[in-house]
């Protein structure tokens, strides 16, 4: 089978290896020369573990390639994957310019039947628009359009994608659906449960998982806010509610709020899309509201410790990514609590071990880049831990403290025993204990 990905980021290029592993036959493509320059050379223009292997194993194998030539990849392909970006517009709906832009390519060079399957996030409707678009402007063109949404995890996307919990497969065409349970076929040798199903119900299946997730960490967050105020410990609260099957361990860390190029946007974009039809939801509302506040009590956590004024303190940053084992920041928390501290005047040193490229395009020379934790610690005012990488889990605890001008430690994801940390004569604050 020959596929064309259409869009090599973070999902798009984790499919096209993904798919070549299956046994496909795959061009990725994207309109960014460099990148595209970069792949052809063997080079990851992103970091994500296990995928640069997968990749080489692939292109030789002969069965991965990259390509700027985008009309040719459409014509030469039967089966078009849309991994184009759709970020938030001004007012919180998905921005869909991305993918029309190589809908309208798609509609262009369309030449015999293909399959459009949509794996980028769209809201409900959106596969119906691409029929709509596709039809308008090659009214004799043969085509469906499948609704595929992608769930994999930045950091695990490698695994996430050989090995998913379900594969979501939304159209009503029979052929198509055909075409895309002989694409996965190999995930059926694993029993991954297969959702087949219209292409509406397929778009919100993948807006419905993620605002859910969100829901669960703006939840215990909100727990872990009240815990603060009633001297209750959240970890031992939020264990004991996952001991109960009903409600699972998984997504009760709290920590300072959720971030990254999925969750904020996809409930942003539920509840746009909700509002867009006269339905208020009120609790996508208040999951967002939750989180906005939980940044702002990062920032409120650090100056309080400080002595309540934030000018002319010297902050040093373990983490900008906005989880471990990325060095995506889209949104990231740590981005947000940094971009506060400067605006209150405050010096910022920061490491990430993966992500410092990515900061330096946000912050330029607004902050100090250093070469590791110990380094944040020089001179320090205070130490916040924004992003739980492993190797910020067994700092040397009194290295770190003879480095600091004050003791101080904010750390935002509970990774340390605020018990051990005041006995190793730190002045410390987590969240939610
Ligand atoms: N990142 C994740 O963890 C994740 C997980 C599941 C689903 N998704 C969804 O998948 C989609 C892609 O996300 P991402 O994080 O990979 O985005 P990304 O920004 O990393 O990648 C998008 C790529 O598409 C390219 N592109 C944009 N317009 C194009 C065009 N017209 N023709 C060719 N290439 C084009 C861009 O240059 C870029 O390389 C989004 O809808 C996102 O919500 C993301």
């Amino acid at each position: 089978m020959r596929i064309c990905v259409i869009g090599t980021g973070y999902v798009g290029l984790v499919t096209g290896c993904g798919l070549a592993e299956f046994g496909m036959k795959v061009t990725c493509v994207d309109k960014v020369v460099e990148k595209i320059d970069m792949l052809q050379r063997g080079e990851l223009p992103i970091y994500e573990p296990g995928l640069k292997d997968l990749m080489e194993k692939n292109v030789t194998s002969g069965r991965l390639k990259f390509s700027t030539n985008i009309p040719e990849a459409i014509r030469n392909n039967l089966v078009l994957f849309l991994a184009v970006g759709t970020p938030s517009d001004e007012d919180g709906g998905a921005d869909l310019r991305h993918l029309f832009t190589a809908v309208e390519e798609i509609a262009e060079n369309i030449n015999d039947y293909k399959v459009i399957a949509i794996k980028s996030t769209v809201p409900v409707g959106t596969a119906k628009q691409v029929i709509q678009r596709i039809s308008k402007r090659a009214p004799d063109a043969t085509f469906d359009v499948v609704s595929n949404p992608e769930f994999l995890r930045e950091g695990s996307a490698v695994e996430d994608f050989l090995h998913p919990n379900r594969v979501v497969i939304g159209t009503n065409s029979k052929q198509a659906t055909a075409i895309m349970k002989d694409i996965y076929s190999p995930l059926y040798l694993i029993e991954t449960p297969f959702v087949i199903t219209n292409n509406e119900t397929a778009e919100m299946i993948k807006y419905a998982s993620n605002t859910f997730l969100a829901a669960k960490i703006s939840y215990i967050n909100e727990v872990a806010n009240i815990c603060e105020l009633v001297g209750a410990d959240v970890h031992v609260v939020a264990r004991a509610m996952g001991l109960d099957g009903r409600i699972s361990r998984k997504f009760l860390h709290p920590g300072p709020g959720f971030g990254g190029s999925c969750f904020p946007k996809d409930t942003r974009a539920l509840y746009h899309l909700a509002k867009k039809k006269g339905y208020d939801p009120v609790m996508i509302s208040s999951v967002i509201h939750v989180n906005e506040r939980q940044k702002r009590r990062m920032v409120e956590k650090i100056k309080r410790r400080v002595g309540g004024d934030l000018n002319g303190k010297l902050i040093g940053v373990l983490g900008v990514s906005f989880k471990p084992n990325t060095d995506d920041i889209r949104e990231s928390p740590a981005i947000f609590v940094m971009k506060k501290l400067l605006e209150a005047g405050a010096s910022v040193q920061a490491f990430d071990p993966a992500a410092m490229k990515e900061a330096r395009k946000v912050f330029h020379e607004a902050i100090s880049y250093v070469e590791d934790a110990y380094e944040a610690a020089n001179g320090a005012d205070a130490l916040v831990l924004m992003t739980e990488w492993n190797q910020f889990r067994g700092l040397d605890l009194q290295e770190l403290k003879t480095r600091m001008r004050s003791p101080i430690f904010v750390d935002t994801r509970n990774v340390y025993d605020p018990q051990k940390m005041e006995q190793a004569g730190f002045i410390y604050e987590g969240v939610g204990r």
